[in-house]
């Protein structure tokens, strides 16, 4: 029974005023995450009767929005969250602080503020007037509704070399495997012409889909139901049922609802297929791959430097990947055989020392250590590096030749200058 009602509620846009969330949804449903853009106060007319902002006093809409936040908070999971992007405006003479007063407004329920979030855009929205300076930001309001929440932060980091700054190639023991962590300052073009269409852009200022994408796989997963109070074009919605997300919308404009319906039909297959090729986690692992192998380079390149500095005589290190480490701080296991005629009996003691500290401590390697006095090298498939770089192998010398330091079979051929 319950799943049938439910049924028939997700996966459309109700034309119904979002002041009377709970009338539709109360005891049927919950959802994970709202994902919402309100009416920037009384700025625009998005043409109905009863639409909170537009005719409405600045107290009045405060509490309308407060009542509509307080009533999702009911039907969100334990573990859900609430996305709000918003702005503030000029009256008076003077900046009206939309999202602060909203924030105050929502911590008396019981949402809690977790991070507010900078969108930096390149064009600023049309009713906007400059002050002194000019507009390129709104706002987003991070809210969950315990301290314990849904955040697949792992799922948005930045992998993509390009778009790295080119330490990671020199000291790839600072950048975490799965990628860069996402930062405050989220950039995302406001969609132009043609994206949604020209009908769409005259009529809203949908919400760039890539953002909304990022807030959708941050804080759902699959088949979860995502909320939009003030559903405009829709592209939230959108975007959620793209993502295998069920959405639920509310909004007061008959013809945006048609609208929406129409985009969706036309449009949802071709997305579908683009988001079902995109193949995020093979790249992500691929980069995990490539900055584990640098570390374990390094971490040799670090031995020769220091080993060098206590005089111990010439040796090479013979280091080899060994699969996975077992905790968070040993992310992975890697050889490093010891090649060299050692005098010094207290070899052993004097590296378990070194790689208790930083900066091997740091570097998330599980040594295994081995001692040998020689090695012939000439039969396998082996690369060989200098004391002075780790991150790309000589090309065309003897791997016996004394500059060869490291010899691996990691292969890396790295240019620092060739990244940002
Ligand atoms: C800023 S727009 C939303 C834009 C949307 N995020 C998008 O990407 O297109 C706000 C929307 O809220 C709708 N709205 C205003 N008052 C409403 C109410 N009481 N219930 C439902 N929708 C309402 C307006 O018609 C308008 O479409």
């Amino acid at each position: 029974m319950k799943k049938t009602l439910t049924k028939k509620l997700i996966n459309k846009i109700h034309n119904i005023d979002s002041r009377n969330i709970l009338t539709v949804l109360q005891n049927n449903l919950k959802v994970r995450s709202t994902v919402t853009s309100p009416p920037y106060f009384d700025m625009k007319d998005y043409g109905s009767e009863n639409q909170i902002g537009f005719g409405q006093n600045y107290e009045e809409y405060l509490n309308d929005l407060q009542k509509i936040f307080e009533d999702i908070y009911k039907i969100t999971e334990d573990d859900g969250s609430l996305w709000i992007v918003i702005d503030s405006f000029k009256r008076d003479h003077q900046v009206v602080t939309l999202p602060f007063d909203l924030a105050n407004k929502l911590r008396e329920t019981n949402w809690l503020l977790q991070d507010i979030i900078i969108w930096k855009k390149d064009k600023t929205v049309p009713w906007s007037k400059n002050g002194f300076v000019q507009r390129k930001f709104e706002y987003i309001l991070f809210f969950t509704k315990s301290k314990n929440f849904i955040y697949n932060k792992d799922n948005v980091r930045t992998f993509d070399t390009n778009q790295l700054k080119k330490w990671w190639v020199k000291y790839p023991e600072r950048y975490n495997p799965k990628g860069k962590a996402l930062d405050e300052i989220w950039e995302f073009p406001i969609p132009v012409q043609g994206s949604w269409g020209d009908q769409y852009i005259r009529h809203f200022c949908p919400l760039p889909q890539e953002m909304v994408s990022q807030m959708i796989e941050l804080s759902t997963n699959e088949n979860d139901i995502i909320l939009d109070p003030f559903a405009g074009s829709g592209s939230v919605m959108f975007q959620s049922a793209v993502m295998k997300r069920n959405y639920i919308g509310f909004e007061l404009n008959k013809e945006f609802i048609k609208m929406f319906n129409n985009y969706l039909e036309k449009t949802f297959n071709k997305a579908r297929k683009e988001y079902e090729l995109l193949d995020n986690l093979n790249s992500q692992n691929e980069f995990e791959s490539r900055i584990l192998d640098l570390r374990i380079l390094k971490y040799a390149k670090l031995l020769v430097r220091d080993l060098d500095k206590q005089n111990i005589g010439y040796f090479k290190i013979l280091t080899n990947k060994k699969g996975k480490g077992e905790s968070k701080n040993k992310l992975i296991k890697a050889e490093y055989m010891l090649i060299g005629e050692f005098e010094d009996e207290n070899i052993h003691q004097k590296i378990s020392e070194l790689v208790i500290k930083p900066p091997f401590s740091k570097f998330g390697i599980d040594p295994q250590f081995t001692f040998q006095k020689s090695k012939n090298f000439s039969k396998n498939e082996l690369f060989g590096y200098i004391k002075s770089n780790s991150y790309s192998y000589q090309k065309d010398i003897d791997l016996d030749s004394a500059t060869i330091r490291i010899v691996s079979n990691i292969c890396v051929d790295l240019n620092e200058n060739d990244y940002l």
